[in-house]
């Protein structure tokens, strides 16, 4: 196939990247594209000098698929221009996750939506949901999910590479301050960035992306939590109640889930259903750490959850670069191509 990656710079590309070479992705050409900032970059690719080109200035002719990840103001521009050349876009960004004649797929859950593809478009998940739905969906065949509440640990390479770059330098702020800290959180004058709200070196934030200006009060992160978790396993009236969190951890992002079904089910029967899932291993302490890197969900702490009606609670981590963006997006290339 001839491929484009829009956004091939950043860390969600740079993952891309990795993963066709690592899947064997059938690649007959590959071209790499940026902003004007890195337009004429060499990259390397598989033994040949691949130079980044301009994307608002791009001749898209040529290409079948066009992986996007450079942010949702450009997709919306853009991934139109690129599906009328007659490429398939497959776009990480949230820009056109809940347009109706957009698939948001995860191949291993609902890869039948991709039968219709009526804008040339396809949606990847935000990388908080996407850890959830490998898990959710064979649970929700056996015993009918109805009900979530969800705490999210989310790490820093979630808000792409300025967050990370956020937490670093915050942590050199931090130098040899720890004891300090311990007993007074404003021992270290932290830097602002433009990633987080409150530093996010040694500290929890309860607020990940933008505030919605309605009555729920919720950001836009819990608000795609609900909505794209409807759309993908298709339960329209699923209720979602989230908290997400930025948490000081730079890859994996985590999340605490209590859930409750129509039909009763055991921690043992969860256990069992999710044993033969091939993208997800059971852990008894799943971290982001051992995350990290890796394409596997980590899901452990299975248990009763007493407080809702036959509810379970486990935790899971998932590589919000690998499975929560990349690795997805390749996952639907790979699809499409094995339809062609
Ligand atoms: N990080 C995650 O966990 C994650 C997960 C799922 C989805 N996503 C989505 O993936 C996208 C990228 O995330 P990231 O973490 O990789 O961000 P990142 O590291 O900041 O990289 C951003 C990329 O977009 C390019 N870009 C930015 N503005 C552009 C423009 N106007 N025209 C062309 N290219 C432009 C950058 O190119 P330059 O080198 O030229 O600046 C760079 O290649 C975002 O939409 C994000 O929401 C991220």
């Amino acid at each position: 196939m001839h491929v484009g990656i829009v956004g091939a710079t950043g860390q969600v590309g740079s993952v891309m990247r990795e993963i066709l070479i690592e899947r064997e992705f059938p690649i007959e050409s590959i071209r790499f594209f940026a902003s004007e900032r890195s337009a004429g970059r060499k990259i390397g690719f598989q033994g040949d000098d691949i130079v980044v080109e301009n994307a608002t200035t791009a001749n898209w002719d040529g290409l079948d698929i066009v992986l996007f990840s450079a942010g949702g103001g450009l997709s919306r521009e853009l991934a139109p221009t690129v599906a009328s050349s007659g490429a398939i876009v497959i776009d990480n960004s949230s820009a056109w996750r809940m347009d109706d004649d957009v698939p948001l797929v995860v191949p291993e859950v609902n890869s039948h939506a991709l039968k219709e593809i009526p804008k040339g478009i396809v949606a990847n998940p935000n990388c908080t949901t996407m850890v959830a739905m490998p898990v959710l969906k064979p649970l929700h065949a056996e015993a009918g999910l109805e009900k979530l509440i969800i705490s999210t640990y989310q790490a820093t390479s979630g808000a792409g590479l300025s967050g990370v770059e956020e937490l670093s330098k915050q942590i050199d702020e931090a130098g040899n301050s720890a004891i300090d800290l311990t007993h007074n959180g404003s021992a270290v004058a932290f830097s602002n960035g433009n990633s987080f709200i409150e530093p996010i070196a040694f500290n929890v934030i309860p607020f990940c992306g933008a505030l919605i200006d309605d009555e729920l009060e919720e950001t836009n992160e819990e608000r795609k939590l609900r909505d794209e978790s409807r759309k993908i396993l298709e339960i329209p009236d699923l209720a979602v109640s989230a908290t997400c969190v930025r948490v000081p951890v730079y890859t994996g992002h985590s999340l605490a889930i209590s859930a409750s079904f129509s039909s009763p089910i055991s921690a043992s029967k969860v256990r069992t259903i999710l044993k033969e899932v091939p993208s997800v291993i059971l852990e008894d302490i799943p971290t982001p750490l051992k995350s990290a890197g890796v394409d596997p969900t980590y899901v452990g702490r299975i248990r009763p959850d007493t407080v809702l009606a036959n509810g379970i609670s486990l935790f899971l981590s998932g590589d919000n670069l690998r499975k929560g963006a990349a690795l997805n997006a390749v996952q639907i290339a790979e699809a499409l191509n094995s339809e062609t």
